[in-house]
């Protein structure tokens, strides 16, 4: 089985690689975020690739269809396995980056991020989006649906209405992970792995629940076990 583990590497390229090898492909995917690509750029995803793993460019790309365009291009070039884009960049730039998936030999998975884990009603009110963080998340998830994206990141509070509405192939990526026990750091709509993908996730995307724990290939082995 593929693991539905993505691992979060927030940190530089000497200790995200250190990381990488320390953990194993065959258990769970990477991800590279704004941090990690910002200082090690398209050398660190050669790197992960070299060690055998599917890479998840977290990069969020949120600009006018023509430079999204341009974006996704140079990013399918690098050989990711899934990358994102911020779907309040509206209709026309999720059209013209799916256009561009479709258009490629090898098509990496793209979904679109609907409001951050970070974010809660409260948060969406200060910036001006008046809407329940839910009903939010699913005004965005649908017009991804529509441009033929093929799932979207979004916190594990809004998967079971999600799972529901969405067609059954709709891929469901959920950051916000935390054990029990744990402390929530920044993220405010969090829930289990198991909790996640019981309630219809694919992917988890869990970071210093496993980068900070003296034995993240460890921690990865508990957490599959628990799913
Ligand atoms: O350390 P933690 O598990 O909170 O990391 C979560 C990861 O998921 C971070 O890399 C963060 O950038 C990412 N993420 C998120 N919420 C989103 C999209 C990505 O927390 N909507």
């Amino acid at each position: 089985m593929k693991s539905p583990i993505i691992v979060a590497l927030d940190m530089g390229p000497n200790n995200a690689l250190d990381l990488a090898k320390e953990i194993d492909p065959q258990e769970c995917r990477v991800k590279v975020g704004s941090q990690l690509f910002t200082i090690g750029g398209p050398l660190v995803i050669e790197k992960l690739n070299d060690l055998g793993f599917d890479v998840f460019l977290d990069l969020k790309f949120h600009d006018i269809p023509n430079t999204v365009r341009k974006a996704v291009e140079a990013t399918i070039k690098m050989g990711v396995w899934m990358l994102n884009i911020h779907s309040l960049g509206g209709k026309e730039m999720l059209r013209v980056a799916h256009e561009v998936i479709e258009k490629a030999s090898i098509k990496p998975l793209l979904v679109g991020v609907t409001v951050l884990t970070s974010l809660n009603d409260k948060a969406l009110k200060e910036v001006g989006l008046d809407h329940k963080t839910k009903d939010h998340v699913l005004l965005l998830a649908k017009l991804c649906e529509t441009e033929g994206l093929d799932g979207v990141v979004c916190s594990p509070n809004e998967l079971s209405i999600l799972r529901e509405k969405m067609h059954k192939n709709f891929l469901l990526v959920t950051p916000g992970i935390r054990s029990e026990e744990a402390n929530k750091d920044d993220q405010k709509r969090i829930s289990t792995a198991a909790s996640a993908i019981s309630k219809g996730a694919n992917f988890v995307v869990i970071g210093r629940e496993i980068t900070s724990h003296n034995d993240p290939k460890g921690k990865i082995k508990q957490i599959l076990e628990t799913v």
